[in-house]
This record gives structure tokens, sequence and C-alpha cells, in this order.
């Protein structure tokens, strides 16, 4: 599974007055999906971008994955212009979603890939009847809101059987954790399940963006290649056709 691993740096904790030259510099270091995280001061305490800032981003960087995170009330009146924006994924919050179905169906009819996103207190089950329909399952690792929080640890059960129920149900969702990776969790992050890995403070919050990225993507994946299990030894040697004694000793 080592190759499914993927960064995607979220811009929360960017310099703004240089948010494309940031943005650049992560995916430079190994980024292949930028997180761009929607807050609008009621869904969580604290306010952040619009699809003006997502349209200038996707002048500057036309060709990678746009994730919208989006962490507001009513979603359903912001998927059109986000979508206009230039979004490629986008998530809502399973917790401000009324109609969460009719939510995914309006992302994916305008052009998106619609994921779902689960608070650290909301139980998993909540997700069971949507599963077959998200693109992505994004599960908090923190309360949202902020960045540069503590990682809480029980998302990573979440995350374990999240992937045990893709399996089981044969689904095709992938695996998103959002919140506190860094390198000194990263590890045990991926060796949980997760694929797509939003980090801002480990990213952008100090030293050089493009160092950073690189270095928690290599961390991602040695973690992951330690993860994958052993390839099958493959029998080369011919073997021997039974000999007379042999026929006869099974027969015995
Ligand atoms: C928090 C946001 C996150 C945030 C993660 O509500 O959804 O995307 O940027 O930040 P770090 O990586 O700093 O914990
Ligand atoms: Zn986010």
């Amino acid at each position: 599974m080592a190759s499914v691993v993927e960064l995607a740096p979220s811009i929360l904790s960017a310099n703004f007055a240089q948010l494309g030259a940031d943005a650049k510099a992560a995916l430079e270091g190994g980024g292949t999906v930028l997180h761009l995280d929607v807050m609008d001061g009621h869904f969580v305490p604290n306010l952040t971008i619009g699809p003006p800032v997502v349209a200038s981003l996707r002048k500057t960087i036309p060709d990678v994955t746009f994730d919208c995170h989006l962490m507001i009330e009513n979603p359903d009146q912001f998927i059109p212009p986000f979508a206009e924006a230039g979004a490629n994924w986008i998530s809502v919050h399973q917790e401000a979603c009324i109609h969460l179905d009719r939510t995914l169906h309006l992302i994916e009819s305008h052009g998106c890939k619609p994921g779902v996103v689960i608070n650290p207190a909301t139980p998993l089950h909540m997700l069971d009847d949507v599963l077959e329909i998200v693109h992505l399952v994004l599960v908090m690792s923190v309360n949202p809101g902020f960045g540069a929080q503590h990682f809480i640890p029980n998302s990573l059960k979440k995350v374990e059987t999240l992937a045990r129920i893709r399996e089981a149900r044969g689904l095709g969702f992938r695996i998103e954790i959002d919140g506190g990776v860094a390198l000194d969790t990263v590890s045990d992050i991926v060796r949980a399940g997760a694929e797509i890995l939003v980090a801002g403070n480990a990213v952008f919050s100090r030293g050089d963006i493009r160092e950073n990225a690189q270095k928690l993507l290599q961390a991602a994946r040695s973690a992951a290649a330690a993860n994958a299990p052993a390839p099958r030894l493959r029998h080369t040697a011919t073997v021997p056709r039974s000999s007379k004694s042999d026929r006869h000793r099974r027969q015995t």
C-alpha cells in the first residue's frame, strides 16, 4: 500500500500574504493535494477563506487537486461557488448537514468528488448509509477550527475501523485524516490506514516549507512500506515428478 499515501498541505498555517508561493513550495516538497479550509465563524469559531481565494489560487496552480474542507453551516449554499472557483473535492461535515445524502449528491452534480467529514466526538456509524456514495471520508483528529492543535489518539481507532468496513463492504472511498499530523504522529497514522494526510502546522509554520513537506512525506512512506504485507514467495524450482517409491510411500 506504500504508493497510496499522499500529502495534502493545509494552507491554514501558510503566510496569507504570500499564499500562492507558500502553496507551491509545499507542492514542490511532494504535496499532491492542496487542502483548503473554509470556516464561517458559526460551525467553527474561526473565519478563513471563500471562493475568490480558491479561484485566485486555481489561476496560479492549475493542475493540482483542490480539496475544499467546508467547516460551515448550510454548505449547500456554497457548493456551487466553490465548484465554480476550481474545487475538485468538496467535503462537508456530517454534523453540519441536515440532509447529508442530498448534499453529497449536490457536490457530485457540480462536477466535484464528494467527501464526508466526521468530528472527533461523532461515532462512525453516523456515516454508515453514505459510505457507498463518497469519494473520501475525512477523519478529524482535532476539533475543527484551528491549526496547530494536539492530535487526538482516539482517531486512530476510527481510521482502523473505517479501513475494515471498507474492506468488508467492498467499497472504494479513500481515508483522509486532518489535524496534528506531524513527524511524531505520522507513522501511527499511516499504520492505522490513513492514505491522505492533511498537514498545516508541520509544513508551513517554521523552517523551510519544501523540506518540511519532504520529510513528512518520507516518514509517511517509510511507515507505509514497513506496514505493507510481505510479498509472497514464488516457487521457481521445478517440482520433481513423483518417483515410484514416492507413489508407493503415499499409498502406504
Ligand atoms: C482544522 C483544519 C485543518 C488544519 C490542520 O480545523 O481542518 O486542516 O489546518 O492543521 P494542523 O496540521 O496544524 O493540525
Ligand atoms: Zn481541514
